[in-house]
């Protein structure tokens, strides 16, 4: 599914609404380029998935965890791989207990510098700067 978002505000509501048909367990792996609304993105998905916290962008740390309230979902884990070169790091700070645990949401940004650790389950989505404020983004299941 591709989709061409026109504003910050309709990358959000995307994730919004996206956030809908997401029952726990799943791993949505971001890629795109710095500024393509990646974090945009996970900010919308958060918002529908019940987290009261703002989610700022992880850059500083690898990963932020929230409590989530959407049914059978209660916790999302928010991953920056952006420095990383393969997910060892990630590994190291449990990241595997949140892809594999079916009450949490997990989103790992800049995802294609981490592939060895993506589930079999993975939603890739890509995300794509055209002109001004417009991205293609698109889901793949
Ligand atoms: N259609 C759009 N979707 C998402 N962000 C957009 C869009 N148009 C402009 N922007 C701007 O682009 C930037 C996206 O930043 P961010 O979501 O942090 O990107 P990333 O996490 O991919 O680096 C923000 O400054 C946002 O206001
Ligand atoms: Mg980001």
């Amino acid at each position: 599914m591709k989709i061409i978002t026109n504003s910050e505000q309709e990358t959000f509501a995307l994730a919004y609404d996206f956030a809908s048909q997401l029952n726990g367990g799943e791993t949505l792996c971001l890629i795109g380029d710095l500024g393509a609304g990646k974090t945009a993105f996970s900010k919308g998905l958060a918002k529908g998935l019940g987290v009261e916290k703002i989610v700022t962008s992880p850059t500083f740390v690898l990963m932020k965890n929230y409590i989530a309230k959407a049914g059978n979902i209660n916790k999302l884990a928010h991953i920056d791989a952006y420095r990383l070169t393969s997910g060892q790091d990630l590994e190291a700070i449990g990241s595997s207990d949140y892809i594999n645990d079916n009450n949490c949401v997990t989103i790992i940004e800049w995802a294609d510098r981490v592939r060895n650790i993506w589930p079999d389950n993975c939603i890739e989505i890509n995300f794509k700067s055209l002109e001004g404020d417009e991205r293609e983004i698109e889901i793949k299941k």
